[in-house]
């Protein structure tokens, strides 16, 4: 029996950091895995340390630092990469070595040149010998998302012998639709021996922008761990951005799944990372975008003025925005202009607004954004500014 909690793993300080030109220092990146600790996520991929002495120093130090999470080292099947990485996480509290191979016909033929059994064999002595340092093995099957289900399902039967406590099935291209993604994880699920001995984790690229609805089905259909990164960060088109599939599970409490994150912290480290990193976010990012919760049209701001629940499906707070902005632009309504105002002091009537909104108008055909300096400049130029100071 599943039990309802999903395991966060994240990778932003991974496969997140696999991001061009935005390569963190030690410092950095030690401030992150203490706000990714505080967040609450399970598991914190902090590197791949046998690619550089500088990615060594950051694991050894995240695992001397995280008190709570579990933290991670990336290996490909390699003695030596495993080796390196167990020496990394010595200090962990919790440490996992996340070991594994490309199972698709394709990286089988054309970047390893061999078979499918020399394949499982390589998985099956990657995962022993891991083991052999450390008790938490994790196994992906790089580009699981192409591999065919009937090899896959061996290749887990084969790692969960060796002892593989988690089976990770990336998506490594983004290539999966969401209902194939889920169909691949339920297959699993039904056909692979010893399966409830290991967790099964979805860790799905964004390539066709359907990285989330990958993950979100892989977790509907039995997984029990998602990878993911802040703001989605990653190689090319980036992964699952960690605070989308954790919003979408609270804001759906009939699928009866649940996250260890505490929500109200996901804006700030959005931020943390956005600025760490030098990449900027996009204004109309799920859940952390500036205009995430930003009203610029009359109707939506008369209907979010009235009660917030009209075009907001998240309350701000619950990501830790402090409230949900009114943006004054042409497109605003009066019921809009009289609440900025009101906000900056200024009570208005209904005549004092007829009065003022045509001058409001011309201003913001010219200007994209009306804030708050111009209305006090609209209302002091205008006929009805005494009435309106000494009411
Ligand atoms: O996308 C992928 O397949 C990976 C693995 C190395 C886990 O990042
Ligand atoms: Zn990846």
């Amino acid at each position: 029996m599943l039990n309802k909690n999903v395991h966060i793993f994240d990778t932003t300080l991974r496969d997140g950091e696999q991001v061009p030109g935005c390569k963190l220092n030690t410092e950095q990146k030690l401030i992150i895995a203490e706000q990714l600790d505080f967040l609450g996520v399970d598991i914190i991929e902090a590197g791949f340390p046998v690619s550089s002495p500088g990615d060594f120093k950051s694991v050894e130090a995240i695992s001397k630092l995280i008190k709570h999470a579990t933290v991670c080292g990336l290996t490909r099947s390699v003695e030596n990469d495993i080796k390196v990485a167990a020496e990394a996480l010595k200090y962990a509290k919790k440490p996992r070595i996340h070991t594994g191979i490309g199972t698709s016909d394709s990286h089988i033929q054309f970047k390893f040149k061999s078979t499918r059994e020399d394949i499982l064999k390589r998985a099956y002595d990657a995962v022993k010998y891991a083991k052999s340092f450390v008790e938490d093995v994790e196994f992906y099957a790089e580009d699981a998302g192409r591999t065919d289900n009937e090899f896959l399902a061996r290749v887990c039967e084969t790692v969960i012998k060796a002892g593989a406590t988690v089976l990770n099935i990336p998506d490594t291209t983004g290539y999966c639709l969401p209902h194939e993604y889920g169909a691949k994880i339920k297959y699993l699920r039904e056909n692979v021996k010893g399966i409830d001995k290991a967790i099964l984790s979805c860790h799905c690229h964004n390539d066709l922008g359907l990285a989330t609805a990958n993950s979100i089905e892989g977790v509907i259909n039995g997984a029990r761990q998602i990878e993911c990164t802040i703001n989605g960060i990653g190689e090319r088109a980036g992964n699952t951005a960690l605070e989308e599939v954790v919003m979408i599970l609270k804001q759906h409490p009939y699928l009866n799944l649940d996250t260890n994150i505490k929500t109200e912290m996901l804006y700030g480290i959005s931020h943390l990372v956005s600025d760490s990193m030098g990449i900027y976010t996009q204004p109309n990012k799920a859940i952390v975008g500036a205009n995430a919760f930003a009203h610029s049209s009359g109707i939506h701001q008369d209907g979010v003025i009235k009660n917030r629940e009209t075009y907001e499906i998240i309350d701000p707070k619950d990501v830790g925005v402090t409230e949900s902005s009114i943006v004054l632009t042409a497109r605003s309504g009066r019921a809009a202009l009289a609440y900025r105002a009101k906000n900056i002091g200024f009570e208005l009537t209904k005549l004092q607004l007829d009065e003022i909104y045509s001058t409001f108008l011309e201003f913001a055909d010219k200007k994209k954004e009306v804030d708050d300096s111009d209305i006090h400049q609209i209302i002091e130029s205008s006929k009805v500014y005494k009435e309106i100071i000494s009411a």
